[in-house]
């Protein structure tokens, strides 16, 4: 990233992530979202991670296909990061600059608890890579849907159907179970922007718990933004 100014915090538009593990309904969610937002009047756009442009699309193929699994934990950290890169220069600090809502599905916090916590890189390479790719730019407000293992697998399989698992589906139980501790450490560590949901509630159910958790956090951001 080169220009400095693209990574101060966010302007009018708000930035808002969504994470979780494998079968954990991200996708279904910020769909649903996108639509209420778009009946509020509010425009917004949908992006992932990693990809969510042409360039970090490029490396999010290569990251899947297991490629960086074989160069080590460190090189496959700076992949996720070069990817991230480019996307916030080129897709998320433009549309927030204009005030355009970003919904992204997985951002930092999916570094964190998948390389961090489970790859164990170390906080210092996590530290310096944050603070080359986002620098100040931090969701307002992060959804972290909590399932517990054994139904996101399944739930993964089913949607995979007869396709052959990515680099991370791959991996056993265990991984999983320690990825669901590692988000719901990060949900404790900033309560202020993270909001953890219980995913295994039905689909609309889970969706009122987004919408009232992005009224009640953006109603206190208004508050704090008054008696500023
Ligand atoms: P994807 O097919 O988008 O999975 P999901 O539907 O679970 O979001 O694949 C993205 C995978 O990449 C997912 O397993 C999580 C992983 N990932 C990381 O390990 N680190 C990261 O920084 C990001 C953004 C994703």
């Amino acid at each position: 990233m080169t220009e400095t100014a693209v990574k101060r915090a966010p302007g009018r538009g708000r930035f808002i992530t969504f994470e979780g593990g494998e079968g954990s309904g991200k996708s279904t969610q910020i769909k649903t979202l996108a639509e209420r937002l778009a009946a509020a009047k509010l425009r917004a756009i949908v992006t992932r991670e990693p990809g969510g442009s042409p360039g970090a699309e490029v490396i999010r193929h290569l990251v899947l296909s297991g490629m960086g699994k074989l160069l080590g934990p460190d090189a496959e950290t700076l992949l996720f990061a070069a990817a991230r890169d480019d996307h916030v220069r080129t897709v998320i600090q433009p549309a927030l600059n204009q005030g355009i809502w970003v919904l992204c599905d997985r951002f930092s916090d999916s570094t964190r608890a998948y390389q961090g916590r489970l790859g164990q890189v170390l906080p210092a390479v996590m530290n310096a890579m944050e603070r080359v790719t986002i620098g100040d730019l931090k969701p307002d407000l992060t959804i972290i849907l909590d399932v517990p293992a054994e139904i996101g697998m399944q739930r993964a399989a089913k949607r995979r159907g007869a396709g052959v698992p990515d680099r991370f589906e791959a991996e056993d139980l265990k991984f999983h179970q320690d990825l669901r501790d590692a988000y719901r450490q990060i949900a404790v560590s900033d309560p202020q922007r993270c909001v953890l949901i219980d995913a295994t509630a039905p689909a609309d159910t889970v969706a009122a718990n987004v919408w009232s958790a992005l009224r009640d956090h953006l109603f206190a951001m208004t508050n704090t933004a008054h008696s500023a």
